[in-house]
């Protein structure tokens, strides 16, 4: 794992679009691996404004999320599907096939994970993977304990993660109980993973992740270490600054 430490969340937000702009001009079809959540969405906004000033296309890109809360209509405000619609996908030049969330409403939830594996599968090529640190080490909804050879499945969600998550509800009773994931499995076959890490609220999992010798179940985020090329971008404050 490499570190890249940014002065505050804007200045990791423009290092993290220069990462995703550089993959897209390399490799105009390339995956983008994307999460939902506050961290990134300095990261969105600076990409909308890049695409705006003729410096990328996302014509050919195609996506896959990490997530989506089990429940919401895609409609549903605080749907990953409207998050990324809201803060990315409406402003750029993205072609809506080349989308893929996973469905919280299907009937058949086993059978939607197993659709999105096939979907993933078939996004051949570079894949970059943008991931966003859970106070508790969860990756994507990859809550502590998750077997690291899962592929994508549906979750429980901690106490810890629903009461994280309660500011973007009315109240924490409205925080869905579960979320379709990704896998560790599948987050660990992006060539590249970059791992956006900000605030004071994240410094005690930040330290919890450098100073771990092995890979735990019980902090998931861990198993970042056995991956090839994983680049924190951590702003001073989740570095202990001030
Ligand atoms: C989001 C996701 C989560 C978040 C994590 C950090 O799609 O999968 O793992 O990345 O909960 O969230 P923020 O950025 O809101 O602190």
């Amino acid at each position: 794992m490499e570190m890249i430490t940014c002065a505050d969340l804007d200045a990791l937000s423009r290092t993290a679009a220069s990462f995703i702009v550089d993959a897209i001009s390399k490799q105009p079809s390339c995956v983008l691996g994307l999460a939902t959540g506050s961290t990134p969405l300095g990261t969105y906004r600076e990409l909308i404004k890049r695409f705006n000033h003729g410096e990328v296309s996302f014509n050919n890109v195609r996506t896959i999320n990490l997530d989506e809360y089990v429940g919401l209509e895609k409609q549903d405000p605080n749907s990953y599907y409207q998050y990324m619609n809201r803060n990315l996908f409406s402003h750029i030049d993205i072609r809506r096939e080349n989308i893929h969330i996973p469905d919280g409403t299907a009937g058949d939830l086993s059978l939607e994970c197993i659709r999105y594996d096939n979907s993933l599968d078939r996004l051949d090529g570079f894949r970059l993977q943008i991931l966003g640190l859970g106070r508790n080490g969860h990756i994507g909804f990859n809550e502590p304990g998750t077997p690291f050879d899962l592929r994508t499945h549906t979750v429980r969600l901690t106490e810890s993660t629903r009461k994280a998550n309660a500011r973007f509800f009315k109240n924490e009773s409205q925080v869905p109980e579960s979320a379709i994931t990704m896998g560790i499995q599948d987050i660990l076959s992006a060539d590249v993973i970059l791992l956006l890490v900000a605030g004071a609220s994240k410094e005690q999992a930040l330290k919890t992740l450098m100073e771990s010798d092995r890979p735990d179940e019980k902090f998931p985020a861990t198993v970042l270490k056995r991956h090839k090329r994983t680049i924190i971008l951590a702003d001073r404050k989740a570095r202990g600054g001030a």
